[in-house]
């Protein structure tokens, strides 16, 4: 149940809300028992967030003096969460702008804490990034507000720009020709624990205000997370070829074509993996005790991160009519590009029919009454199956038009039966990936017709994966095509 923050508790406000680590923060200060006023340029842009009823809103761009101040009206604790990396090649210098104008505001409108989470500070030579990100934490400090300056690297967890980076690159490419900053070293940090360092700034006493590097136990290469991740991830270990010659600029256009993480966002990204980002202290240990369980490890970060995937649990948000490609741990502050691949075939068809009679040939698929398309392919697909060791089509059904929750049919189990509504059958035939089926009754009867859906999903297990989805599209797009068709028909007849 959700708690509700009593009338006395102190007043976070949350920049960054429609971000990601501001979208994940909001929760974890409810949870808490702090009130919370997200900071966001468009209210709209906070409307579907499942805690959006539980905290006040208040509209204002951080470059803005005025709509700020007003902001920040009775805040005991600020977070700033704001930056402007993507928004062209002047971003330092808007960046410097809103953490002026913001630290400004605060401090005249009597904010207790002001709590800023940026990247790594690296003393040689830092990227452009980092430099600005530093310049932001400086003019926190120097805000005459009692400020923390919390310095994380790679963040580990669903929808982070630099995780998804790392994730799009080891799952799509068994081998990777890869410039020198894959040998630069990272301390990389779960992103529940970046949240328990966020959280706990906020009780900070008032004499602490400074600067802390946060990070995991692990300091890695970019090629140790790279191999790392594939092997929690169950892919083949990856060959990693360095080539001195690939500028940050070259290896930026080759993420953007690689990953769907936008090119813009990725450059300054890359450019920073050349600075070595590990913590040089650890004095917030003085402060902050760390979470009960410990900090994560970069393999359980992984874990947590692809946990959903494993338990299938990725179905909740399929569901959803908004479907974002996302089958990792989607939540609505994560970009569309997160969460890795996800292909889908999604069909309807208008049925002249009551919602009952599409639901019986629905439950009644599969077994002696087949797929409604292409038999003989069925078959073949069945017999290449059990020839690569897989279950085949010969599991058949227990019961030719009931169908519970963990049975097999064919070579799918059910997942998820909502009686005439939906079904979702899982695949259990050999597959480079995840394949899910879903069958389901959409709308209301009217005009005695109603709606069949359909859709297949695949989430692709590396290269391997990809070529897999690629190579039968052709095939796959008639037999789905016709079995949308051939259920169709047969409830109507
Ligand atoms: N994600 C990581 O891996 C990572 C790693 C280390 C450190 N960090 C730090 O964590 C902080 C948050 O990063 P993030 O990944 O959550 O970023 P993000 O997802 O890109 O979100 C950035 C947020 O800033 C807001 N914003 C930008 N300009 C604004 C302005 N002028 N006024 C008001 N709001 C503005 C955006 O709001 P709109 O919706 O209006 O655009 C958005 O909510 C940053 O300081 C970053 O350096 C992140």
């Amino acid at each position: 149940m959700d708690r509700r923050p009593d009338d006395a508790a102190p007043l976070c406000l949350v920049t960054g809300a429609s971000g990601y680590i501001g979208g994940r923060l909001v929760p974890a200060l409810l949870d808490a028992g702090y009130r919370v006023r997200c900071m966001a340029r468009s209210a709209r842009r906070l409307r579907d967030h499942p805690w959006a009823g539980r905290v006040e809103i208040a509209e204002a761009d951080a470059t803005d003096p005025e709509s700020t101040r007003r902001a920040l009206d009775g805040v005991d604790v600020a977070y700033y969460l704001i930056h402007a990396i993507g928004g062209g090649s002047d971003f330092g210098e808007t960046d410097r702008r809103s953490a002026r104008t913001f630290s400004t505001a605060a401090r005249d409108a009597g904010v207790g804490r002001l709590v800023y989470l940026g990247g790594m500070d690296p003393e040689e030579d830092p990227s452009p990034h980092l430099r600005s990100r530093a310049e932001v934490g400086r003019i926190m400090l120097d805000a005459g507000v009692p400020a923390v300056w919390l310095r994380a690297a790679v963040i580990i967890g669903s929808g982070s720009a630099s995780f998804e980076m790392l994730r799009y690159l080891t799952e799509r490419l068994p081998v990777m020709v890869t410039p020198r900053w894959v040998h630069s070293r990272i301390q990389p940090i779960a992103i529940r624990d970046v949240l328990h360092y966020l959280v706990a700034s906020a009780a900070l006493p008032a004499r602490v205000s400074r600067g802390f590097d946060i990070g995991g136990p692990d300091v890695l290469t970019y090629a140790e997370m790279m191999r790392r991740y594939a092997a929690v991830a169950g892919l083949r270990r990856r060959l990693i070829v360095p080539v001195p010659v690939l500028s940050p600029w070259l290896s930026s256009l080759w993420v953007g074509a690689i990953t769907p993480v936008p090119g813009r966002l990725a450059r300054p990204l890359v450019e920073s993996l050349r600075n070595e980002v590990i913590c040089r202290e650890h004095d917030i240990a003085r402060y902050v005790p760390p979470p009960e369980e410990g900090l994560a490890g970069f393999e359980r970060a992984v874990s947590l991160a692809l946990r959903r995937v494993r338990e299938a649990d990725v179905a909740t948000r399929w569901s959803s009519a908004s479907v974002p490609g996302a089958p990792s741990d989607p939540l609505p502050t994560d970009p569309d590009w997160a969460g890795g691949s996800l292909y889908t075939d999604v069909r309807d068809r208008e049925v002249a029919a009551p919602p009952d009679r599409l639901w019986r040939v629905i439950e009644g698929i599969g077994g002696e009454r087949g797929w409604y398309s292409f038999p003989l392919a069925w078959r073949v697909r069945g017999v290449l199956d059990r020839l690569i060791g897989g279950v085949g089509l010969r599991r058949g059904r227990r019961d030719p038009r009931r169908l519970r929750i963990g049975e097999t049919v064919d070579f799918w189990r059910v997942e998820e039966i909502e009686p005439g509504r939906l079904l979702r059958l899982r695949a259990e035939m050999r597959l480079p990936g995840l394949a899910w089926l879903e069958l389901g009754v959409a709308d209301a009867e009217r005009d005695g017709r109603v709606r069949y859906t359909q859709r297949a999903l695949f989430h692709p297990h590396g290269l391997a994966g990809h070529c897999y989805w690629w190579a039968f599209k052709p095939f796959h797009d008639r037999v789905f095509g016709g079995m949308c068709r051939g259920v169709a028909h047969a409830a109507e007849e």
